[in-house]
């Protein structure tokens, strides 16, 4: 079992552990139980994961005489938005919450972002820890305290930063995992090669077959090592006022992408196109090396992601989102583009008729 620490001086907690390993959900209950953070505790799951998963940590803390209960919701982005957060809040009030229970988040990155948003408002913040069920929310959003619900403008618009007490990270969870959805947390994985360990990129890239294959210890040491990206990058920046903001990468065009598709793209998918779309604008203003960006481009259909803009989807109205994201600072659109591999930056002034152009070229 792997056990990194994320230090961070300020906020809501001081510090809290990562745990990552496999087959130690029996005994999951007793690892967050000896946290002794609250004294009930509520599991937030998806329909899918509560049926999967739900139960055996339910059964372990009723052994042993700790209060739990299991509030569920839909499966799925769609159910990623404020009524399911009032949901959640009239279920807690319901089965007796109060300023003395905490949240365990089981699930993809949905619930972990709901759950979080919940934990922090629920009576002014109570604690949460996080058992994330995809690879995405493995190597990507258990880590780092973003929390956030959508908006039928787009994603993410309303949210908080409120740290988790624990992040378990079980990797025989994955077993269960739809394949999309497993290629879809690759996508997260190869934007840490991209923009931060070209080792990394090499792994993924002589490794690809021991991924498809989901080889254990080939996982374990992706997941660890986009695990100490991840916190070493939020140490620096928990707010993302700075660095931070280069984990966005592919994300500006990806958050627009996926809510243009109304959600039938996953996250991880859209994130892909956007990444080759970054790629395509550093090379065309003259950072990136022509076969550094087909580099990207490459690894993308490699790894059976998507790797370009669904035909029905308006170029016009992807435009229109970007400029609602809120990595927007006044009229610029803030993308994270690439000096060279491994050198990222946030450049507000791409011109908007180039992201066209990219777009209309990722369309075809
Ligand atoms: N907070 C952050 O820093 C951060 C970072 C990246 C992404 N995100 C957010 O994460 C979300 C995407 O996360 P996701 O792809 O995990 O989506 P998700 O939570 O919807 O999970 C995807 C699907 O897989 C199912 N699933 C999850 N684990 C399973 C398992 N072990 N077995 C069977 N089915 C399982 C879920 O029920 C769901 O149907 C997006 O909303 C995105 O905005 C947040």
């Amino acid at each position: 079992m792997n056990r990194m620490k994320v230090n961070l001086d300020k906020r809501s907690v001081q510090s809290y552990e990562i745990v990552i390993g496999r087959d130690f959900m029996d005994r999951a209950g007793i690892m967050l139980a000896q946290g002794g953070w609250a004294s009930k505790y509520f599991i937030i799951a998806d329909s899918n994961v509560s049926a999967l998963h739900g139960r055996r940590i339910q059964e372990q803390f009723s052994a042993m005489d700790i209060e739990i209960d299991m509030i569920t919701f839909p499966a799925g982005e769609g159910s990623k938005n404020i009524q399911t957060i009032l949901g959640i809040m009239d279920g807690l009030l319901a089965s007796g919450a109060d300023r003395s229970s905490g949240l365990i988040g089981l699930g993809g990155g949905v619930t972990g972002d709901i759950t979080g948003f919940a934990a922090s408002l629920f009576m002014r913040g109570l604690p949460y820890i996080l058992v994330p069920t995809s690879l995405l929310a493995q190597v990507d959003s258990s880590i780092g305290g973003k929390t956030a619900v959508d908006l039928p403008a787009g994603k993410n618009l309303i949210g908080t930063f409120y740290q988790p007490r624990m992040v378990l990270i079980d990797l025989s969870l994955l077993e269960t995992l739809p394949e999309k959805e497993f290629a879809n947390g690759v996508a997260e994985v190869l934007k840490y090669g991209v923009i931060d360990d070209l080792e990394l990129l090499d792994l993924l890239e002589t490794g690809k077959e021991k991924l498809l294959q989901k080889d254990p210890e080939f996982l374990e040491i992706l997941v660890t090592r986009s695990c100490r990206i991840k916190k070493g990058i939020v140490e620096i920046d928990e707010m993302e006022k700075g660095i931070r903001r280069f984990l966005n990468f592919g994300h500006t065009l990806g958050h627009a992408v996926e809510a243009e598709s109304g959600y039938a793209m996953a996250h991880g998918e859209a994130v892909a196109i956007g990444m080759i779309a970054a790629a395509m604008l550093s090379e065309r203003m003259n950072y990136l090396t022509a076969s550094e960006a087909r580099r990207i481009e490459f690894m993308v259909k490699t790894l059976g992601l998507p790797h370009r803009i669904p035909g029905e989807l308006s170029v016009d109205s992807i435009l229109s989102r970007l400029k609602v994201d809120k990595k927007k600072t006044g009229h610029k659109i803030n993308f994270v583009l690439l000096k060279s591999l491994g050198v990222p930056f946030v450049n507000g002034g791409v011109p908007q008729e180039l992201v066209r152009e990219v777009m209309e070229e990722l369309r075809r």
